[in-house]
């Protein structure tokens, strides 16, 4: 491939087609020709880390309450398909099973610390471990919502990439991302303004990766902007799409 193509990174793993977040998800996501996953990870109440978006069970899982309130095996006993056919009795994944399924496949790995609104004190320093002890820090890209957190990541992320992740619309974000000493800026689709901005970002040094770009024609706009990856829940369209197709 190019080395300037855009690449295909999996939003949650193949969220479109497998439960969002679980080894099937990833393993499709591998399968479909991601080369790259993004997944979101808490911890639970006794310190496992655990990969699941929302800080509440309800919207992907049968059960209720905060991931925060419930031990490793609390978690474990739930059923994670959250309404995908053929899916039933799949179980929300530890950090360490995910990595183990993505270590093989040589894809970069964007683990995204979801510790914004529950802060999950020591969350950085256990994922750079979890990281490190898989050897799988030069594959790692790591992100979060909060600024606090990047800066606790600087010093510790031991060769992983750092990315600037941001919901708000910013018309300059390589000037946060500078401060922020981040090597990527991960904006919303709709705040990727055009090609003279994706531009302007990586003269600037930083890869542009946005988020989520599923449709056919979002996909043909970001690939002509020329960003440097896209997160997508459809890496089978995406594919087929950079392909020509
Ligand atoms: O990391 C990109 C994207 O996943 C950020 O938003 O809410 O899907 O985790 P969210
Ligand atoms: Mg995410």
């Amino acid at each position: 491939m190019d080395e300037h193509a855009t690449r295909i990174w999996a939003h949650r793993g193949a969220s479109a087609y497998a439960p969002e977040n679980t080894l099937p998800a990833f393993e499709l996501a591998l399968a479909q020709g991601a080369e790259g996953v993004e997944f979101d990870v808490q911890l639970s109440a006794d310190g496992t880390i655990v990969v699941i978006h929302d800080e509440t069970l309800a919207r992907t899982t049968d059960g209720t309450g905060n991931v925060c309130d419930h031990t490793f095996a609390q978690l474990r006993r739930l059923d994670a398909c959250a309404g995908h056919v053929g899916f039933r009795g799949v179980t929300i994944p530890s950090l360490d099973e995910v990595l183990e399924v993505l270590e093989p496949s040589g894809v970069t790995i964007n683990i995204e610390l979801k510790n914004s609104e529950v802060p999950y004190p020591g969350l950085e320093e256990q994922v750079v471990a979890a990281v490190a002890s898989f050897g799988l820090a030069g594959r790692v890209v790591l992100s979060t919502f909060s600024e606090q957190s990047v800066r606790r990541l600087g010093p510790l992320a031991g060769g992983s990439e750092l990315a600037f992740l941001y919901t708000d619309p910013r018309l300059r974000p390589w000037r946060p991302a500078a401060e922020l000493g981040v090597a990527a800026i991960h904006p919303p689709l709709p705040y990727v303004f055009g090609a003279g901005f994706v531009r302007r970002a990586q003269a600037a040094g930083f890869a542009v990766r946005p988020w989520v770009v599923d449709g056919e024609r979002s996909l043909r706009r970001m690939l002509r902007y020329g960003v440097d990856a896209v997160f997508t829940n459809t890496v089978d369209v995406a594919v087929a799409v950079r392909s020509g197709g």
